[in-house]
């Protein structure tokens, strides 16, 4: 639905020959990888949207009815009249369920896709006029500086980090990231973040191959994105999609395995495929509520509360910053 709602626009965008240097880089080394968050164009971002919905794919739903149930609590912790700045689009019904329950003076939005990122602000300004709204365009993969995300107006500061997406950062990263995001909120604010859990690998397992086939076509998605827009040559038909859990590293891997030997172009670049051989597309790592706690302690955060739903499949946790 278009909206002409009101918010303010912030451009920190990269240039796009960081997703070519990116592509150029994973293909080129000895264990060829990409990076997740170029999934996420327009049509990675529909079938995400369609994982979301799928039967096998517990976290979204299991998510929201946490929000639903507990939304009051957050609100109470948190306090009005915050500052919310959320890593991600916030488009959908997360979103709208933790501004309205915790009623703050502003809502920032960062994310990467400007165009997505400015209607899903555009409809939040409508649902809420009384909330300042600002969109901000940038890789929150790198750290943004407090000053340029339009925050220091010295209300309390609240990151929300929801989706378990932080699963996607290796261990390393993702203290790196907590660390940042406790920076902005600085002392006295606090962190929301969806984590997902550790759990039965035979439920991961189908979570990540569903019986549709939507994971797959996701996975895949992303060569079609860089044919597309980097003058390249894939052939989808000579990938596959698998994913795995590896107990051992606490992590969902998604792979693309090339079915025979091949030569794939990218611009003038050649890049040889031999048969079995994979580009690691994605981790999706899964903690414990502990080993969350103890990486949140590390960064500089004071785990206050985490909620889980009945089933444990899934947290969110309130994490006060120290400094
Ligand atoms: C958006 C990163 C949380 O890891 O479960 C879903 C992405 N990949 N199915 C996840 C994803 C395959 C998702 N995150």
């Amino acid at each position: 639905m278009a909206s002409n709602a009101r918010f303010e626009y912030v451009d920190l965008k990269p240039g796009t020959s960081s997703f070519l240097q990116d592509v150029l880089a994973g293909l080129s080394a000895p264990r060829k990888t990409l990076p997740p968050k170029y999934f996420y164009d327009a049509r990675g971002s529909a079938l995400f949207d369609r994982i979301c919905e799928l039967p096998e794919y517990y976290p979204t739903r299991t998510e929201l009815a946490m929000l639903a149930a507990n939304g009051a609590d957050i609100g109470a912790r948190a306090g009005a009249g915050s500052t919310i700045v959320e890593y991600g689009s916030g488009a959908g019904l997360k979103t709208r369920l933790l501004v309205g329950a915790l009623h703050p003076h502003t809502y920032v939005a960062v994310d990467i896709s400007g165009e997505q990122l400015q209607s899903a602000v555009s409809q939040l300004a409508e649902q809420f006029p009384a909330v300042r709204m600002v969109a901000v365009c940038g890789d929150y993969t790198r750290a943004l500086p407090v000053r340029q995300l339009e925050i220091a107006n010295g209300a309390r500061r609240v990151v929300y980090f929801p989706g378990s997406t932080i699963g996607n950062f290796d261990p390393s990263d993702a203290l790196a990231f907590l660390d940042n995001a406790r920076a902005v909120a600085g002392a006295g604010g606090a962190m929301i973040v969806g984590v997902d859990l550790k759990k039965d690998p035979g439920l991961l397992h189908a979570a990540y191959n569903d019986a549709q086939g939507v994971t797959a076509a996701f996975n895949l998605n992303v060569l079609e994105r860089i044919n597309r827009e980097l003058d390249a040559d894939f052939d989808l038909a000579k990938f596959e999609h698998r994913a795995h859990y590896d107990a051992q590293a606490g992590r969902v891997e998604m792979h693309l395995v090339s079915r025979c030997d091949h030569v794939v172009n990218v611009g003038t670049h050649e890049f040889r495929f031999s048969a079995g051989e994979t580009i690691h597309t994605e981790n999706s790592y899964k903690y414990s509520v502990e080993e969350f706690q103890a990486l949140a302690t590390q960064a500089g955060f004071t785990p206050e509360h985490c909620w889980l739903d009945p089933e444990r499949l899934f947290s969110i946790h309130y994490l006060a910053a120290r400094r």
